[in-house]
Protein backbone atom coordinates (compact mmCIF):
# COMPACT_ATOMS: atom_id res chain seq x y z
CA UNK A 1 0.00 0.00 0.00
CA UNK A 2 1.21 3.54 -0.46
CA UNK A 3 1.76 6.22 1.68
CA UNK A 4 0.59 9.91 1.33
CA UNK A 5 2.01 11.84 3.68
CA UNK A 6 -0.14 15.32 4.45
CA UNK A 7 1.50 18.88 5.89
CA UNK A 8 -0.95 21.71 7.28
CA UNK A 9 -0.28 23.76 10.45
CA UNK A 10 -4.38 23.54 10.68
CA UNK A 11 -5.21 20.34 11.96
CA UNK A 12 -8.85 20.21 10.48
CA UNK A 13 -7.46 20.49 7.28
CA UNK A 14 -4.96 17.95 6.96
CA UNK A 15 -7.30 15.27 8.76
CA UNK A 16 -9.96 16.13 6.44
CA UNK A 17 -7.42 15.40 2.89
CA UNK A 18 -6.42 11.90 5.08
CA UNK A 19 -9.96 10.91 5.78
CA UNK A 20 -10.77 11.22 1.99
CA UNK A 21 -8.22 9.80 0.38
CA UNK A 22 -8.11 6.60 2.46
CA UNK A 23 -11.89 6.45 2.12
CA UNK A 24 -12.08 7.42 -2.08
CA UNK A 25 -8.10 6.09 -2.92
CA UNK A 26 -7.12 3.77 -0.81
CA UNK A 27 -4.23 4.88 0.46
CA UNK A 28 -2.55 4.99 3.69
CA UNK A 29 -1.77 8.65 5.45
CA UNK A 30 0.34 10.39 7.53
CA UNK A 31 0.06 13.87 8.93
CA UNK A 32 2.35 16.22 9.63
CA UNK A 33 1.49 20.22 11.54
CA UNK A 34 4.83 21.38 10.71
CA UNK A 35 7.29 21.67 8.20
CA UNK A 36 9.69 20.30 10.12
CA UNK A 37 7.42 17.26 11.16
CA UNK A 38 7.01 16.80 7.22
CA UNK A 39 11.10 16.64 7.11
CA UNK A 40 11.22 14.46 9.91
CA UNK A 41 8.67 12.09 9.06
CA UNK A 42 10.47 12.06 5.35
CA UNK A 43 13.65 10.97 7.13
CA UNK A 44 12.18 7.68 9.21
CA UNK A 45 9.83 6.34 6.81
CA UNK A 46 8.95 6.11 3.16
CA UNK A 47 6.34 8.16 1.78
CA UNK A 48 5.42 7.77 -1.37
CA UNK A 49 3.79 11.08 -2.19
CA UNK A 50 3.16 14.45 -0.06
CA UNK A 51 0.47 16.96 0.14
CA UNK A 52 1.71 20.59 1.31
CA UNK A 53 0.81 23.57 2.24
CA UNK A 54 2.87 26.41 1.04
CA UNK A 55 1.44 29.02 4.08
CA UNK A 56 2.77 27.58 7.49
CA UNK A 57 4.31 29.23 10.46
CA UNK A 58 8.04 28.90 10.65
CA UNK A 59 9.06 26.83 7.64
CA UNK A 60 6.85 27.29 5.06
CA UNK A 61 5.89 24.77 1.72
CA UNK A 62 8.78 26.60 0.09
CA UNK A 63 11.64 26.16 2.52
CA UNK A 64 10.26 22.59 2.60
CA UNK A 65 10.98 22.10 -0.84
CA UNK A 66 14.14 23.26 -0.74
CA UNK A 67 15.12 20.86 2.09
CA UNK A 68 14.01 17.86 0.40
CA UNK A 69 16.19 19.12 -2.77
CA UNK A 70 19.39 19.48 -0.05
CA UNK A 71 18.72 16.06 1.24
CA UNK A 72 18.39 14.47 -2.20
CA UNK A 73 15.10 13.44 -0.99
CA UNK A 74 13.02 11.96 -4.16
CA UNK A 75 9.28 11.83 -3.78
CA UNK A 76 6.32 14.05 -5.43
CA UNK A 77 5.17 16.93 -3.74
CA UNK A 78 1.58 18.36 -4.81
CA UNK A 79 1.12 21.97 -3.54
CA UNK A 80 -1.54 23.95 -2.68
CA UNK A 81 -2.47 27.58 -1.10
CA UNK A 82 -4.90 29.12 1.33
CA UNK A 83 -4.91 32.39 -0.92
CA UNK A 84 -5.84 30.53 -4.21
CA UNK A 85 -2.44 32.99 -5.96
CA UNK A 86 -1.55 30.52 -8.63
CA UNK A 87 2.05 32.21 -9.16
CA UNK A 88 3.27 30.82 -6.11
CA UNK A 89 2.48 27.41 -6.90
CA UNK A 90 4.39 28.06 -10.13
CA UNK A 91 7.26 29.07 -7.97
CA UNK A 92 6.85 25.93 -6.04
CA UNK A 93 6.72 23.88 -9.15
CA UNK A 94 10.36 25.52 -9.86
CA UNK A 95 11.75 24.26 -6.33
CA UNK A 96 10.26 20.76 -7.66
CA UNK A 97 6.95 20.24 -7.08
CA UNK A 98 5.24 17.54 -8.94
CA UNK A 99 1.98 19.82 -9.64
CA UNK A 100 -0.19 21.90 -7.33
CA UNK A 101 -4.35 21.92 -6.74
CA UNK A 102 -6.89 24.05 -5.23
CA UNK A 103 -8.27 23.72 -1.76
CA UNK A 104 -12.00 24.11 -3.44
CA UNK A 105 -10.79 21.32 -5.84
CA UNK A 106 -13.14 18.20 -5.37
CA UNK A 107 -11.28 15.25 -3.34
CA UNK A 108 -11.62 13.04 -6.85
CA UNK A 109 -9.35 15.34 -8.63
CA UNK A 110 -7.06 15.59 -5.27
CA UNK A 111 -6.65 11.78 -5.45
CA UNK A 112 -6.42 11.29 -9.04
CA UNK A 113 -3.20 13.74 -8.57
CA UNK A 114 -1.87 11.75 -6.03
CA UNK A 115 -2.11 8.29 -7.92
CA UNK A 116 -0.78 9.78 -11.11
CA UNK A 117 2.07 11.38 -8.94
CA UNK A 118 2.77 7.60 -7.42
CA UNK A 119 2.42 5.82 -10.53
CA UNK A 120 4.57 7.77 -12.83
CA UNK A 121 7.31 7.53 -9.94
CA UNK A 122 6.35 3.92 -9.62
CA UNK A 123 7.32 3.64 -13.65
CA UNK A 124 10.34 5.95 -13.23
CA UNK A 125 11.95 3.56 -10.92
CA UNK A 126 11.15 0.40 -12.76
CA UNK A 127 12.57 2.45 -16.09
CA UNK A 128 16.17 2.53 -14.44
CA UNK A 129 16.08 -0.65 -12.83
CA UNK A 130 14.84 -2.67 -15.63
CA UNK A 131 15.80 -0.81 -18.39
CA UNK A 132 14.19 -2.58 -21.13
CA UNK A 133 11.03 -2.14 -22.76
CA UNK A 134 10.03 1.55 -21.22
CA UNK A 135 7.57 2.63 -23.24
CA UNK A 136 9.37 5.99 -23.72
CA UNK A 137 12.50 4.18 -25.41
CA UNK A 138 10.57 1.12 -27.40
CA UNK A 139 8.49 2.30 -30.05
CA UNK A 140 7.83 -1.53 -30.86
CA UNK A 141 3.99 -1.58 -29.81
CA UNK A 142 2.24 -4.76 -28.40
CA UNK A 143 1.28 -6.48 -25.38
CA UNK A 144 0.23 -9.87 -27.03
CA UNK A 145 1.40 -13.03 -26.42
CA UNK A 146 3.65 -13.10 -29.49
CA UNK A 147 4.49 -9.42 -28.95
CA UNK A 148 5.96 -10.50 -25.75
CA UNK A 149 7.57 -13.89 -26.86
CA UNK A 150 9.23 -11.28 -29.38
CA UNK A 151 10.06 -8.83 -26.63
CA UNK A 152 11.18 -11.60 -24.61
CA UNK A 153 13.52 -13.12 -27.78
CA UNK A 154 15.18 -9.54 -28.34
CA UNK A 155 16.29 -9.02 -24.81
CA UNK A 156 17.71 -12.81 -24.31
CA UNK A 157 20.07 -11.95 -27.68
CA UNK A 158 20.76 -8.59 -27.64
CA UNK A 159 23.24 -8.66 -25.45
CA UNK A 160 25.03 -11.40 -27.27
CA UNK A 161 27.41 -10.16 -29.66
CA UNK A 162 27.10 -12.65 -32.38
CA UNK A 163 24.84 -12.11 -35.63
CA UNK A 164 21.39 -12.08 -35.62
CA UNK A 165 19.06 -12.73 -38.34
CA UNK A 166 15.35 -11.13 -38.09
CA UNK A 167 12.76 -12.80 -40.70
CA UNK A 168 9.35 -11.88 -40.67
CA UNK A 169 7.02 -10.55 -43.75
CA UNK A 170 6.93 -7.46 -45.20
CA UNK A 171 5.65 -4.46 -42.90
CA UNK A 172 5.54 -6.64 -39.58
CA UNK A 173 8.57 -4.13 -38.07
CA UNK A 174 11.91 -6.03 -39.10
CA UNK A 175 13.41 -2.48 -38.87
CA UNK A 176 12.21 -1.75 -35.53
CA UNK A 177 13.10 -4.86 -34.11
CA UNK A 178 17.16 -4.27 -35.36
CA UNK A 179 17.02 -0.86 -33.81
CA UNK A 180 16.20 -2.40 -30.57
CA UNK A 181 18.59 -5.21 -30.40
CA UNK A 182 21.04 -2.42 -31.33
CA UNK A 183 19.06 -0.03 -27.74
CA UNK A 184 19.50 -3.03 -25.76
CA UNK A 185 22.88 -4.60 -27.23
CA UNK A 186 26.48 -3.98 -25.97
CA UNK A 187 26.77 -0.50 -27.58
CA UNK A 188 23.72 1.28 -27.61
CA UNK A 189 25.73 4.71 -27.54
CA UNK A 190 27.50 3.53 -30.79
CA UNK A 191 25.98 3.94 -34.83
CA UNK A 192 23.35 1.74 -36.17
CA UNK A 193 24.08 1.65 -39.94
CA UNK A 194 21.24 0.45 -42.19
CA UNK A 195 21.88 -0.88 -45.41
CA UNK A 196 19.34 -1.92 -47.80
CA UNK A 197 20.85 -4.03 -50.70
CA UNK A 198 17.78 -4.27 -52.54
CA UNK A 199 17.95 -0.14 -52.95
CA UNK A 200 21.37 -0.68 -54.77
CA UNK A 201 22.30 -1.31 -58.53
CA UNK A 202 24.30 -4.35 -57.94
CA UNK A 203 27.57 -2.41 -59.32
CA UNK A 204 27.60 -0.21 -56.19
CA UNK A 205 26.40 -3.06 -53.26
CA UNK A 206 30.36 -3.84 -52.43
CA UNK A 207 31.39 -0.38 -52.29
CA UNK A 208 28.52 0.63 -49.94
CA UNK A 209 29.57 -2.14 -47.95
CA UNK A 210 33.24 -2.47 -47.60
CA UNK A 211 34.34 1.01 -49.02
CA UNK A 212 36.69 1.91 -51.98
CA UNK A 213 40.12 3.17 -52.07
CA UNK A 214 40.32 6.34 -54.63
CA UNK A 215 40.30 5.25 -58.22
CA UNK A 216 39.40 1.77 -57.19
CA UNK A 217 36.86 2.21 -60.07
CA UNK A 218 36.10 4.99 -62.78
CA UNK A 219 33.76 7.58 -60.53
CA UNK A 220 36.43 6.37 -57.23
CA UNK A 221 37.18 9.93 -56.99
CA UNK A 222 38.02 9.33 -53.11
CA UNK A 223 38.91 7.48 -51.01
CA UNK A 224 35.61 6.41 -49.17
CA UNK A 225 34.71 4.20 -46.27
CA UNK A 226 31.79 1.21 -46.47
CA UNK A 227 28.71 0.28 -43.99
CA UNK A 228 30.99 -2.00 -42.07
CA UNK A 229 33.44 0.53 -41.27
CA UNK A 230 30.40 3.46 -40.53
CA UNK A 231 29.38 0.70 -38.08
CA UNK A 232 32.06 0.60 -36.04
CA UNK A 233 31.70 -0.19 -32.35
CA UNK A 234 28.35 -0.43 -33.26
CA UNK A 235 25.67 -2.27 -35.18
CA UNK A 236 25.80 -2.81 -38.86
CA UNK A 237 22.23 -3.69 -40.10
CA UNK A 238 22.17 -5.74 -43.58
CA UNK A 239 18.29 -4.97 -44.89
CA UNK A 240 17.12 -7.38 -47.22
CA UNK A 241 19.77 -9.56 -47.16
CA UNK A 242 17.57 -12.14 -49.26
CA UNK A 243 18.09 -9.47 -52.20
CA UNK A 244 22.45 -9.41 -51.81
CA UNK A 245 23.97 -10.65 -55.01
CA UNK A 246 25.79 -14.14 -55.10
CA UNK A 247 29.01 -12.25 -55.67
CA UNK A 248 28.68 -9.72 -52.73
CA UNK A 249 27.31 -12.88 -50.80
CA UNK A 250 30.50 -14.51 -51.38
CA UNK A 251 32.62 -11.32 -49.89
CA UNK A 252 30.48 -10.69 -47.07
CA UNK A 253 30.98 -14.71 -45.97
CA UNK A 254 34.78 -14.02 -46.07
CA UNK A 255 34.52 -10.61 -43.99
CA UNK A 256 31.98 -12.51 -41.58
CA UNK A 257 34.28 -14.99 -40.96
CA UNK A 258 37.57 -12.99 -41.21
CA UNK A 259 35.96 -9.85 -39.31
CA UNK A 260 38.28 -7.88 -41.15
CA UNK A 261 37.79 -6.66 -44.65
CA UNK A 262 39.91 -4.99 -47.73
CA UNK A 263 38.67 -1.79 -49.35
CA UNK A 264 37.76 -1.63 -53.01
CA UNK A 265 41.03 -1.13 -54.60
CA UNK A 266 42.80 -1.14 -51.19
CA UNK A 267 45.71 -3.58 -50.17
CA UNK A 268 46.00 -3.31 -46.00
CA UNK A 269 43.05 -4.99 -44.31
CA UNK A 270 40.88 -3.04 -41.79
CA UNK A 271 39.58 -4.92 -38.74
CA UNK A 272 35.62 -5.14 -38.65
CA UNK A 273 34.19 -4.07 -35.07
CA UNK A 274 30.51 -3.81 -35.58
CA UNK A 275 27.82 -5.88 -34.66
CA UNK A 276 26.11 -7.84 -37.46
CA UNK A 277 22.09 -7.84 -38.05
CA UNK A 278 20.51 -9.12 -41.25
CA UNK A 279 16.88 -9.24 -42.10
CA UNK A 280 14.80 -10.63 -44.61
CA UNK A 281 11.40 -11.35 -45.65
CA UNK A 282 12.07 -14.24 -47.55
CA UNK A 283 11.90 -17.84 -46.44
CA UNK A 284 15.84 -18.06 -46.51
CA UNK A 285 16.26 -21.85 -46.50
CA UNK A 286 13.88 -21.96 -49.33
CA UNK A 287 16.29 -19.02 -51.41
CA UNK A 288 19.55 -21.59 -50.57
CA UNK A 289 17.04 -24.85 -51.26
CA UNK A 290 16.88 -22.66 -55.01
CA UNK A 291 20.52 -21.72 -55.46
CA UNK A 292 19.59 -18.07 -54.43
CA UNK A 293 21.52 -17.48 -51.32
CA UNK A 294 24.28 -19.33 -50.16
CA UNK A 295 23.88 -22.06 -47.59
CA UNK A 296 27.32 -21.18 -46.05
CA UNK A 297 26.51 -17.83 -45.02
CA UNK A 298 22.94 -18.46 -44.10
CA UNK A 299 24.20 -20.53 -41.21
CA UNK A 300 27.02 -17.88 -41.20
CA UNK A 301 23.79 -15.38 -40.39
CA UNK A 302 21.66 -17.40 -38.48
CA UNK A 303 23.20 -18.18 -35.25
CA UNK A 304 20.45 -16.20 -33.35
CA UNK A 305 17.25 -16.36 -35.51
CA UNK A 306 14.01 -13.57 -34.22
CA UNK A 307 10.59 -14.18 -35.62
CA UNK A 308 8.61 -11.02 -36.26
CA UNK A 309 5.25 -12.13 -35.82
CA UNK A 310 2.61 -11.07 -38.82
CA UNK A 311 -0.32 -8.53 -37.60
CA UNK A 312 -2.80 -11.56 -38.16
CA UNK A 313 -1.37 -13.37 -35.35
CA UNK A 314 -1.82 -10.45 -33.08
CA UNK A 315 -4.75 -8.43 -33.83
CA UNK A 316 -5.28 -7.68 -29.92
CA UNK A 317 -2.56 -5.25 -30.81
CA UNK A 318 -4.74 -3.28 -32.91
CA UNK A 319 -5.94 -1.23 -30.46
CA UNK A 320 -3.11 0.15 -29.38
CA UNK A 321 -0.83 0.46 -32.81
CA UNK A 322 -4.30 2.45 -33.81
CA UNK A 323 -3.75 4.70 -30.74
CA UNK A 324 -0.19 5.23 -31.18
CA UNK A 325 -0.79 5.93 -34.72
CA UNK A 326 -3.81 8.58 -34.45
CA UNK A 327 -1.60 10.34 -31.75
CA UNK A 328 1.54 10.33 -33.87
CA UNK A 329 -0.48 11.17 -37.33
CA UNK A 330 -3.02 14.00 -35.41
CA UNK A 331 0.11 15.22 -34.33
CA UNK A 332 2.07 15.55 -37.62
CA UNK A 333 -1.43 17.33 -39.03
CA UNK A 334 -1.67 19.55 -36.28
CA UNK A 335 -5.76 18.27 -35.46
CA UNK A 336 -6.69 17.62 -32.00
CA UNK A 337 -6.34 14.03 -31.14
CA UNK A 338 -9.19 11.86 -32.51
CA UNK A 339 -10.72 8.93 -31.28
CA UNK A 340 -11.62 5.59 -33.19
CA UNK A 341 -15.55 4.37 -32.65
CA UNK A 342 -15.47 0.90 -30.96
CA UNK A 343 -17.40 -0.66 -34.08
CA UNK A 344 -14.86 0.81 -36.37
CA UNK A 345 -12.08 -0.45 -33.77
CA UNK A 346 -14.22 -3.89 -34.77
CA UNK A 347 -13.86 -3.72 -38.33
CA UNK A 348 -10.25 -3.43 -38.39
CA UNK A 349 -10.03 -6.29 -36.04
CA UNK A 350 -11.34 -8.16 -38.26
CA UNK A 351 -9.61 -7.95 -40.90
CA UNK A 352 -7.78 -10.36 -42.31
CA UNK A 353 -4.28 -8.05 -42.36
CA UNK A 354 -1.69 -9.77 -44.61
CA UNK A 355 -0.20 -7.32 -47.58
CA UNK A 356 1.58 -5.26 -45.66
CA UNK A 357 1.22 -5.79 -41.68
CA UNK A 358 1.51 -2.96 -39.45
CA UNK A 359 2.89 -0.66 -42.30
CA UNK A 360 -0.81 -1.46 -44.06
CA UNK A 361 -2.72 -0.61 -40.30
CA UNK A 362 -0.54 2.69 -40.49
CA UNK A 363 -1.61 3.57 -43.57
CA UNK A 364 -5.51 3.10 -43.32
CA UNK A 365 -4.91 4.86 -40.01
CA UNK A 366 -3.96 8.22 -41.70
CA UNK A 367 -6.51 7.58 -45.13
CA UNK A 368 -9.40 7.35 -41.80
CA UNK A 369 -7.88 10.48 -40.04
CA UNK A 370 -8.08 12.63 -43.46
CA UNK A 371 -11.46 10.76 -44.55
CA UNK A 372 -13.39 13.12 -41.50
CA UNK A 373 -13.21 16.31 -39.70
CA UNK A 374 -15.44 14.87 -36.95
CA UNK A 375 -13.45 14.00 -34.07
CA UNK A 376 -14.55 10.38 -33.53
CA UNK A 377 -14.07 8.23 -36.33
CA UNK A 378 -16.73 6.01 -37.50
CA UNK A 379 -17.23 2.54 -39.30
CA UNK A 380 -18.37 4.68 -42.14
CA UNK A 381 -14.16 5.99 -42.80
CA UNK A 382 -12.98 2.60 -42.74
CA UNK A 383 -11.98 1.89 -46.19
CA UNK A 384 -14.37 -0.15 -48.10
CA UNK A 385 -11.67 -3.40 -48.77
CA UNK A 386 -11.50 -3.52 -45.21
CA UNK A 387 -15.41 -3.26 -44.44
CA UNK A 388 -16.43 -5.40 -46.93
CA UNK A 389 -14.96 -8.60 -46.23
CA UNK A 390 -17.67 -10.78 -47.71
CA UNK A 391 -18.72 -14.03 -46.17
CA UNK A 392 -17.15 -13.29 -42.88
CA UNK A 393 -15.62 -16.22 -40.23
CA UNK A 394 -16.49 -15.57 -36.85
CA UNK A 395 -13.83 -13.08 -35.08
CA UNK A 396 -12.28 -15.64 -32.88
CA UNK A 397 -12.18 -18.53 -36.20
CA UNK A 398 -8.67 -19.65 -36.54
CA UNK A 399 -7.07 -17.74 -33.43
CA UNK A 400 -5.01 -19.30 -30.33
CA UNK A 401 -6.84 -18.62 -26.79
CA UNK A 402 -3.85 -16.61 -25.55
CA UNK A 403 -4.21 -14.33 -27.98
CA UNK A 404 -8.06 -13.84 -27.66
CA UNK A 405 -7.90 -14.11 -23.78
CA UNK A 406 -5.34 -10.48 -24.10
CA UNK A 407 -8.05 -9.47 -26.03
CA UNK A 408 -10.79 -9.87 -23.46
CA UNK A 409 -8.49 -8.73 -20.89
CA UNK A 410 -7.79 -5.66 -22.40
CA UNK A 411 -11.42 -5.26 -23.30
CA UNK A 412 -12.73 -5.45 -19.80
CA UNK A 413 -9.89 -3.03 -18.03
CA UNK A 414 -10.51 -0.34 -20.92
CA UNK A 415 -14.33 -0.47 -20.23
CA UNK A 416 -14.12 -0.41 -16.27
CA UNK A 417 -11.47 2.22 -16.46
CA UNK A 418 -13.79 4.26 -18.70
CA UNK A 419 -17.12 3.64 -16.71
CA UNK A 420 -14.79 4.96 -13.81
CA UNK A 421 -13.50 8.03 -15.13
CA UNK A 422 -10.06 6.57 -15.64
CA UNK A 423 -9.61 6.82 -11.99
CA UNK A 424 -7.43 3.66 -10.15
CA UNK A 425 -8.31 2.86 -7.38
CA UNK A 426 -12.20 2.58 -8.25
CA UNK A 427 -11.58 0.83 -11.01
CA UNK A 428 -9.17 -1.61 -9.03
CA UNK A 429 -12.10 -1.81 -6.17
CA UNK A 430 -14.62 -2.64 -8.89
CA UNK A 431 -12.64 -5.31 -10.73
CA UNK A 432 -12.29 -6.59 -7.48
CA UNK A 433 -8.20 -6.42 -7.54
CA UNK A 434 -6.23 -6.36 -4.50
CA UNK A 435 -5.06 -2.71 -4.80
CA UNK A 436 -4.27 0.08 -7.18
CA UNK A 437 -0.89 -1.32 -7.67
CA UNK A 438 -2.19 -4.91 -9.05
CA UNK A 439 -4.30 -2.56 -11.48
CA UNK A 440 -1.23 -0.43 -12.78
CA UNK A 441 0.61 -3.50 -13.00
CA UNK A 442 -1.59 -5.03 -15.55
CA UNK A 443 -2.50 -1.78 -17.19
CA UNK A 444 1.17 -1.26 -17.94
CA UNK A 445 1.13 -5.22 -19.69
CA UNK A 446 -1.69 -3.78 -21.91
CA UNK A 447 0.52 -0.83 -22.55
CA UNK A 448 -2.23 1.08 -21.63
CA UNK A 449 -2.18 4.70 -20.02
CA UNK A 450 -4.84 7.23 -18.68
CA UNK A 451 -5.99 9.12 -22.23
CA UNK A 452 -4.24 12.96 -21.49
CA UNK A 453 -6.74 14.96 -21.56
CA UNK A 454 -10.62 14.49 -21.59
CA UNK A 455 -9.99 13.44 -17.69
CA UNK A 456 -10.80 16.67 -16.18
CA UNK A 457 -13.97 16.92 -13.56
N1 LIG B 1 5.17 -3.24 -33.19
C1 LIG B 1 5.10 -2.04 -33.80
N2 LIG B 1 4.80 -0.96 -33.10
C2 LIG B 1 4.72 0.25 -33.68
N3 LIG B 1 4.95 0.48 -34.97
C3 LIG B 1 5.27 -0.57 -35.73
C4 LIG B 1 5.37 -1.88 -35.18
N4 LIG B 1 5.70 -2.72 -36.17
C5 LIG B 1 5.80 -1.97 -37.27
N5 LIG B 1 5.55 -0.68 -37.04
C6 LIG B 1 5.53 0.41 -38.03
O1 LIG B 1 5.17 -0.18 -39.27
C7 LIG B 1 5.98 0.29 -40.33
C8 LIG B 1 6.74 -0.86 -40.93
O2 LIG B 1 7.75 -1.30 -40.06
P1 LIG B 1 9.21 -1.73 -40.58
O3 LIG B 1 9.70 -0.78 -41.61
O4 LIG B 1 10.07 -1.97 -39.41
O5 LIG B 1 8.80 -3.10 -41.29
P2 LIG B 1 9.71 -4.15 -42.06
O6 LIG B 1 9.39 -5.46 -41.45
O7 LIG B 1 11.13 -3.70 -42.03
O8 LIG B 1 9.09 -4.10 -43.50
P3 LIG B 1 9.79 -4.39 -44.95
O9 LIG B 1 9.99 -5.86 -45.03
O10 LIG B 1 8.74 -3.92 -45.91
O11 LIG B 1 11.04 -3.60 -44.96
C9 LIG B 1 6.85 1.35 -39.72
O12 LIG B 1 6.19 2.60 -39.89
C10 LIG B 1 6.91 1.00 -38.26
O13 LIG B 1 7.15 2.13 -37.48
MG1 LIG C 1 12.31 -3.06 -43.54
Amino acid sequence: MYTVLIVDDVPAMAQQYAYDLRRLAGLDTRIALSGDDALEVVAAESVDCMILDLEMPGKDGFAVLRALKERGVDVPVIVYTGTGTFDRCVQAMRLGAYTFIDKADPVERVAREVETAIERRALLAEVAELRRYAAEDSVLRGASPAMQKLKEGIARVAPIPSPVLVIGESGTGKELVARDLHRLGPNPSGPFVPLNSAALPESLVESELFGHERGAFTGAVSTRKGAFELAERGTLFLDEIGELPLAAQAKLLRVLEERQLTRLGGAKPVRVEARILAATNRELDAEVAAGRFREDLFYRLNVHLIRVPPLRDRLSDIPGLVDQFLTGICARFGVRKKRIAADALDLLMAYQWRRNNVRELRNVVERMVIATDEELIGPGEVPREIRDRGEAPPLEAGRNFQELKAEAERRILVSALERNGWQISRTAKELGLADHASLLKIMRRHELRRPEDGVSD
